[in-house]
């Protein structure tokens, strides 16, 4: 398999193209810090986004509208000084990137430098083309996002499914070719039909990593805090939680509670 081998000690945007081609599923998760970036990294996850999901299973937000640059660069830092095998991408937030070229690319550029990601990824179609275009050319890559971008919530009104009707599905699609002839090495594709997934990612030569979007992309991406059962708020229909983490732990602070409340803990060999 070569170069598209998961044996692969370096990920790069040219390992996933490769990927693609030799159909090894990509794997993606997100990753905040230090120490799950470790874990993450170790256990042959691709990619690690630095999601501006940060701001719901993070920060406590209802949505991901309030993250800032100095969010993302802090936590990029963090994943980055993890990462030995997985590619860092970091995600744009909010009016880091809609507000002129000249901000863009200051801001992408600031990610790799100062965060060491590398990549960045930014929601939207057709508004963001020339975005693509100037951060491609200037030596960034670049990972689309079409479908649900929660950046827009306040435009849609509500997480539903996109691109459920004809014209919207045409949109989707014609956006996610724009986004490849403008330069992005990536698309996520979140919460649209299958049938539409299946459809982009046929018709486009780089990668499509679903998230709610079916099992024909090529990769898979999910919060992590919520496929570990951490993040328990809700739980939208494409996340599969394998662990219960949020009860384990919570047990888990309950035992030392009652250890320290009996004085069962230190013991003597806990103590000097
Ligand atoms: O912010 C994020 O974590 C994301 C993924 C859910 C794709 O955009």
């Amino acid at each position: 398999m070569g170069e598209a081998s998961p044996q692969v000690t370096k990920v790069t945007t040219e390992v996933l193209r490769n990927m693609k081609q030799a159909k090894v599923p990509i794997a993606v998760l997100t990753a905040y810090d230090y120490l799950w970036a470790r874990i993450l990294d170790s256990a042959g996850v691709d990619v690690l986004l630095v999601g501006d999901s940060l701001g719901t299973v993070v920060q406590g937000r209802d949505t991901t509208i309030s993250v800032t640059m100095e969010h993302i660069l802090y936590h990029a830092e963090l994943v980055a000084r993890a990462a030995k095998r997985a590619l860092v991408v970091a995600d744009m937030p909010f009016m880091s990137f809609q507000t002129s070229l000249h901000e863009a690319l200051r801001n992408a550029g600031q990610l790799l430098k100062q965060s060491n990601a590398e990549a960045v990824k930014l929601e939207g179609g057709r508004p963001v083309l020339d975005t693509i275009t100037h951060l491609t050319d200037a030596g960034i890559p670049v990972m689309g996002h079409l479908g649900l971008t929660p950046q827009s919530i306040h435009k849609f009104g509500s997480y539903k499914v996109r691109g459920g009707n004809e014209e919207e599905a045409d949109q989707i699609f014609d956006d996610a070719m724009a986004l490849q002839d403008a330069g992005a090495f990536a698309l996520v594709l979140e919460k649209i039909p299958v049938e539409l997934a299946a459809r982009i990612t046929a018709a486009l030569s780089i990668p499509t990593i679903g998230i709610g979007a079916g099992p024909q992309c090529d990769g898979q991406v999910l919060v992590t805090q919520d496929m570990v059962g951490l993040f328990t708020r809700f739980k939208p229909r494409f996340v599969r939680r394998y662990l219960a983490l949020e009860q384990t732990l919570e047990e888990t602070f309950r035992r030392f509670v009652a250890d320290v409340r009996q004085r069962e803990f230190p013991s003597e060999d806990e103590s000097y």
